[in-house]
């Protein structure tokens, strides 16, 4: 006999809308830097979903906004779930705080505190209007979605997920060089959209001489094309004609400082310069190269919050070594080559005991490929860190 589902309650409506809403704010991933992704769900006084929104673009409303025009009239009396603490300032929109008053809802869920100076204390100015709110509610999977624009709130720096492909054993090429392909279709369309979630994906002179890579995202509807950079110490790797020069997507090829400037002419109307110092000086890097945490700090100047370091290992390694790595992306291939290049090469570790251990965050297959996502270990307890909810609210744990 049919037996009656009991109807969801209030508290399971709201997980509910706030799982949507994570989900609504992925959608912005690669779009909205320097600002964060962001989703809303609006649920009427009954519970149910009225509103729907996310932040697509800097300087385009605020999530809250679009699903309060959504929800209309219907928000009156009604809870707005967001991901993220509404924000309180005028920036290129209106504060999101006001926007919700001025709607009506009675009772606002969000997910992370919002850590910036300049947009925080929503959560305040909803309380003190008389409106019920309640953060930390799926706060890690809001936090995880959002991880690139909080990692680089924390540090000053865009986030980094290095993306390699490689053999079972952790080969990258043949001991012949031959490398095309190791990972299936599948997996390097999965590499398009790490493509199109990134503000810049980078490249060392090695990979930029040996592939010619192109680094535009293909195939994935609607992305907006992340700069291609190639960290090009001498100005040498990258010639005109090569196919990270092409009107697809911009491109910057950053350059030891102390090059005369005759040494980048060849990329005059082709590519933007930046001079930046060589590795060895204060920060990043192991004495070759460039400096790695002044090519960060430029390009988080930029308004680049995520880069895709796509190789190769000598770069990769070199970003490990500065402790520049906030998440990997590994495609293995069910695959053996037993030689060839590996898919890091030195990091400056030189003993077991140093080893960057990681926590894996999720495997899955594309096509016959395994993916493996892991973040340092140490930076699990950073994201639950930054994902704390702002003291001066009520906060009921999640279970
Ligand atoms: N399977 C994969 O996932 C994958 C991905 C990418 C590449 N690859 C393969 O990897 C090979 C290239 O790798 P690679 O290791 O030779 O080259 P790479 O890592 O792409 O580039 C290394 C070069 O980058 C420059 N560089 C600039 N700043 C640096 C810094 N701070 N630290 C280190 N290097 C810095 C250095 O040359 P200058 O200082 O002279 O500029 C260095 O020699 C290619 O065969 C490619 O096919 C495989």
């Amino acid at each position: 006999m049919a037996t009656e589902a009991a109807a969801p309650t209030a508290r399971e409506r709201e997980r509910g809308a706030m799982r949507r809403a994570v989900a609504l704010s992925a959608r912005g991933l690669g779009s909205t830097s320097p600002n964060p992704v962001v989703g809303c769900v609006v649920l009427d006084a009954a519970g149910r979903i009225v509103g729907e929104g996310w932040h697509r673009r800097a300087g385009g409303p605020h999530a809250e906004v679009h699903a309060l025009a959504e929800a209309g009239e219907a928000a009156r009396g009604g809870t707005a779930v967001v991901t993220l603490e509404p924000c309180d300032h005028t920036g290129r929109t209106g504060p999101c705080s006001r926007a919700l008053i001025d709607a009506g809802v009675t009772r606002v869920v969000y997910a992370v505190a919002d850590p910036t100076p300049a947009a925080r204390g929503g959560a305040d100015t909803l309380a003190a209007a008389g409106i019920d709110v309640e953060g930390g509610l799926l706060a890690e999977e809001a936090a995880e979605v959002n991880a690139p624009w909080l990692t680089s709130v924390r540090l000053g720096r865009p986030y980094v997920r290095w993306k390699y492909a490689a053999t079972l054993d952790g080969r990258t090429a043949a001991a012949d060089g031959t490398s095309r392909w190791i990972t299936s279709g599948e997996a390097r369309a999965d590499v398009h959209r790490l493509r199109a979630e990134a503000d810049a994906v980078l490249v060392g002179s090695g990979t930029a001489r040996a592939d010619d890579p192109h680094l535009a995202v293909r195939g994935v509807p609607g992305a907006v094309q992340p700069l291609r950079v190639v960290a090009d110490t001498e100005a040498r790797a990258v010639h005109p004609g090569a196919r990270v020069l092409d009107g697809a997507a911009p491109t910057l090829v950053a350059v030891a400082d102390d090059l005369p400037d005759a040494a980048t002419a060849h990329l005059d109307g082709h590519a933007e310069v930046l001079r930046l110092p060589r590795a060895g000086g204060h920060g990043g890097g192991h004495g070759r190269g460039l400096d790695v945490t002044a090519l960060l700090t430029a390009l988080h100047g930029r308004g680049v919050r995520s880069v895709l370091l796509e190789g190769g290992a000598t770069l990769a390694g070199a970003f490990v070594a500065a402790r520049a790595v906030d998440r990997v992306t590994a495609y293995l291939a069910p695959a053996l080559l037993g030689a060839g290049p590996a898919a890091l090469a030195d990091a400056g570790i030189a003993t077991i005991a140093d080893a960057l251990r990681l926590t894996v965050t999720a495997i899955e297959r594309t096509g016959p490929d395994l993916r493996i996502d892991a973040v340092p270990a140490a930076s699990a307890s950073a994201a639950s860190a930054a994902s704390a909810p702002a003291p001066a609210v009520h906060e009921p744990k999640e279970s």
